[in-house]
């Protein structure tokens, strides 16, 4: 197959990340005889370096005119202490995933066998969880409007927003990832406060009814489910949330794995998806060689399988991270004093491909 890539390292990490995810699909397309046409472009603090813009217009349109997206990490220190700053990397990222419709990020938590004393849980906690989270990606708080100050700068107020047709369509996204999977949904919310949350509730049971009668649905409140998903994760499968709330839990759920950063994600959009490593741009290893590229690469595996209908050229990717972790090649994160940095993980796995 011969496809294009667009490929946005962003800040940070990454740069590094992203250089050993490429040099992974180099390998896929050596052996598969595929052919991927990667086009680099700017997102975040790089971006505003060199346009004044998080996400320039160039970018947009190398992204919607590109097969797939494979994204890095943004954010940049100079911008999280300075509250004054008029542009921020981040928005970049919102704006992306605005601009390209990317309304459901689907963050997947299973642990490694291997890798079970990794997280700080206790394994007979974390042994057996696989679970997904759906995450709502363009409304709610990030985007609701009027968000702002009052004229006298001391009060400020976001606005969380959401229409029924937001809520259906990432809860279709759910119920077909429940389907290929135990076919459990759990609703996160917090119906018990918000307005936004009851019409979530109202809608994800009326859709239930009318369309997934055959499976489960069930709902807890956000901080019942931070709570649940430390103490019994293997009581979940699907996790559909909103924004704020699914940024939240995510990052939690990395506790299971060990590391965020073992933790790939897509984001599926109206035309085209874009897929990239949940953690963040790690300002303080940027360049030291210690970042994990895992989450990137397993980031490039899911693009392989769910944009581009490669299932065994992901379970390549899939199978040979798993075996350099059971052999003890990564990085300080999971493997404290490792002596493989960024790059000799990739290269490893790289040369797993080869071998398989
Ligand atoms: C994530 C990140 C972003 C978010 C930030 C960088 C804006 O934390 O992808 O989870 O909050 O969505
Ligand atoms: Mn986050």
């Amino acid at each position: 197959m011969h496809k294009t890539i667009a490929i946005l390292p962003g800040d940070g990490i990454g740069p590094e990340i992203m250089r050993q995810a490429v040099k992974v699909l180099d390998a896929i397309a050596a052996k598969y005889s595929h052919e991927f046409e990667y086009r680099y472009a700017d997102v975040g603090a790089c971006a505003i370096d060199k346009t004044g813009n998080p996400y320039p217009e160039e970018t947009h349109e190398i992204c919607t005119k590109s097969d797939s997206v494979l994204f890095g990490a943004i954010g940049d220190p100079k911008y999280d202490n300075d509250p004054a700053a008029k542009v921020r990397p981040e928005q970049g990222l919102l704006a992306m995933r605005k601009a390209l419709g990317l309304f459901a990020n689907i963050r997947p938590v299973k642990p490694y066998p291997s890798l079970l004393s990794a997280s700080p849980l206790k394994d007979s906690i974390v042994d057996g969880a696989d679970f997904i989270v759906v995450r709502e990606l363009t409304g709610g708080m990030y985007f609701g409007e009027p968000r702002g100050r009052n004229e006298a700068g001391n009060k400020a107020f976001d606005t969380c927003v959401y229409s029924k047709e937001e809520i259906e369509r990432v809860a279709d996204v759910a119920f077909a990832y429940a389907s290929r999977r135990r076919g459990h949904v759990t609703l996160v919310d917090k119906a018990n406060v918000l307005a936004t949350s009851r019409l979530w509730r109202e809608t994800v049971k009326a859709l239930h009814e009318r369309k997934y009668g055959d499976m489960r649905l069930d709902f807890l409140f956000v901080d019942n489910a931070a709570m649940k998903m430390v103490s019994n994760p293997r009581d979940f499968d699907v996790i559909l949330t909103e924004n704020m709330f699914g940024d939240i839990l995510s990052d939690l759920a990395g506790v299971i794995n060990g590391s965020i950063g073992l933790l790939p994600s897509a984001s599926s959009g109206l035309e085209r998806s874009l897929y990239e490593p949940i953690h963040g741009s790690y300002p303080q290893a940027a360049g030291k060689d210690i970042a994990n590229p895992v989450a990137t690469i397993l980031s490039a595996a899911m693009m392989l399988e769910d944009a581009f209908g490669a299932a065994e050229e992901g379970a390549d990717i899939r199978l040979a991270c798993e075996k350099a972790i059971a052999d003890g090649v990564c990085t300080p994160d999971i493997f404290p004093g490792s002596k493989y940095g960024t790059e000799a993980t990739g290269d490893y796995i790289v040369k797993i491909i080869g071998n398989l």
